[in-house]
Formats: C-alpha cells, sequence, structure tokens
C-alpha cells in the first residue's frame, strides 16, 4: 500500500534490479558513508534510516551500530529490504513515511535520508518528526544529488529546468542545517549496465546525450550533506 505523503519513486520502483545496479556503482570510494559517519559516528549507534528503499545501505549500518531500523512506505520494496536483512538480528524493517514514523520519541542517535527529496523545500514535517525521534544531541542527515556540478547536475537541469536549487538549499539553511558537499564517483561494470541506469534516471534523450558524453564506464557525481543536531537542552549564550 502507498501511504499519504509518499512521492513516487519511478527509478527503484519500477526498475528495482537496474536501482540495485545504480547503488552498486554509486559513490564506489564510499565518500559519503565516511562524511556521514565524520559528522555522527556509527559505532554503538541507533541509526533510521527513512526511504530505505530495499535496504541497500542497512547492512553497512548494521555492521557498526547496535541497532538500526529501515522505513520505508512502497510495500514492495518492505518486502526487499527484509528479504536483505534476514539474518541481521540488529536491523528491523518497518512500513512508515518521513513526515510519521512509527518510532518512540529520543530513541535514535542518527536519522538518516539518502537520495530522499522527499526532504526537499517544505519538508518542514519530516524535519519536525524526525528531531521528535532523536535522542538529543543526535543529528539527522540528508543525503541528495547537488544539481550544481557537472556533469551529473547538467543532465539533472536538462529534464528538471524548473528545479531551483538555490530554493532547496536556502530551504535547509533557514532551518539550522550545515552543508557539506561529497564528490564522488560512479564507476559500472559495464557499459549496457551505464546505458541502462542512466535510462532510469533521465528522460530518453537525456540518457543518450550523457551515455555519448561518458567515454568510459564512470563518471562524477556530487552529493549534499544536509545536517543538524538536536539541541541537548538549554544552551548557552
Ligand atoms: C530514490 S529511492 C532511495 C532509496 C534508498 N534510500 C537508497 O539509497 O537506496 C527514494 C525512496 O524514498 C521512498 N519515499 C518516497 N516518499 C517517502 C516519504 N514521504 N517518506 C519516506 N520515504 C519515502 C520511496 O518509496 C523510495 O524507496
Amino acid at each position: 500500500m502507498t501511504r499519504p505523503h509518499t512521492i513516487p519513486s519511478p527509478n527503484i520502483w519500477n526498475w528495482p534490479g537496474l536501482y540495485e545496479a545504480e547503488n552498486r556503482a554509486q559513490d564506489v570510494d564510499g565518500r559519503i558513508p565516511d562524511a556521514v559517519r565524520r559528522i555522527a559516528p556509527w559505532a554503538g549507534s541507533t541509526i533510521v534510516d527513512v526511504g530505505c528503499g530495499t535496504g541497500f545501505h542497512l547492512p553497512e549500518f548494521a555492521a557498526l551500530a547496535d541497532r538500526v531500523v529501515g522505513v520505508e512506505p512502497h510495500e514492495p520494496l518492505l518486502e526487499e529490504a527484509r528479504r536483505r536483512v534476514s539474518s541481521y538480528s540488529n536491523v528491523e524493517i518497518v512500513a512508515g513515511h518521513a513526515e510519521s514514523l512509527p518510532l518512540d520519541s529520543d530513541s535514535a542517535d542518527i536519522v538518516h535520508a539518502r537520495t530522499a527529496y522527499f526532504f526537499g523545500a517544505g519538508s518542514g514535517p519530516g524535519i519536525v518528526e524526525a528531531m521528535r525521534v532523536l535522542k538529543p544531541g543526535g543529528t539527522l542527515v540528508v543525503v541528495d544529488l547537488d544539481v550544481s556540478a557537472s556533469p551529473y547536475g547538467d543532465w539533472m537541469k536538462a529534464d528538471l529546468p524548473k528545479y531551483d536549487c538555490v530554493a532547496v538549499e536556502s530551504f535547509f539553511h533557514a532551518q539550522g542545517f550545515e552543508l557539506e558537499r561529497v564528490d564522488t564517483r560512479w564507476q559500472f561494470d559495464d557499459r549496457e549496465t551505464l546505458r541502462a541506469v542512466l535510462g532510469i534516471e533521465f528522460t530518453g534523450r537525456t540518457a543518450a546525450r550523457a551515455a555519448k558524453s561518458i567515454p568510459g564506464l564512470g563518471f562524477d557525481v556530487r552529493y549534499r550533506l544536509h545536517w543538524r543536531r538536536k539541541p541537548t537542552g538549554l544552551e548557552r549564550v
């Protein structure tokens, strides 16, 4: 069942197998998890991954964290995520969405959301909900693609000419988030998979143009990490 606030995600909803290949190709040097760990260490923590999809990132969290909770609104992906983590005793998968997390208040050290366009301008209800679920001192980390960098950002702009990245970043800034930009490399095993993955992310025309402009099996992609800590109590001025 699809729940009220859910934003359709055609790439992973319609092509979960190709999205798996995309996830394997993304950030092959692990720059994003490195940055997230620097901002909020994982060892011994409780991590909530909101919009976890098929749970691709959960095993990496589970290797260091005490407890990992994957939250996902789309039923077929929930099943995939449950299958993936069935052998992990410290991971659970629950149905829910960012704006209403089925979790206790003050229960998590980190709330993480990756390629989480449901955390964009106007996502106040999701931010308030993450702050409720976080323990004092806990951290909300939102990881999303950065349209400002070539070449990936140019392809996004071609397909989404009205997308206003300045407005999105201003929204997070006004909500008290810090920003870190992370440069990564996507690397594929073969051209066929590279082309197919571009085909689930972009219109046919943009995907064809992108594939033509890539000489080998990889290209650069920049991400934005927006993060904000829950206050620990009365702050001294
Ligand atoms: C692009 S996918 C990313 C999945 C996963 N984070 C990953 O990196 O593999 C976005 C996910 O967000 C989910 N989603 C959409 N709206 C949501 C909402 N309001 N709250 C939580 N998740 C949502 C979609 O069902 C989809 O699984």
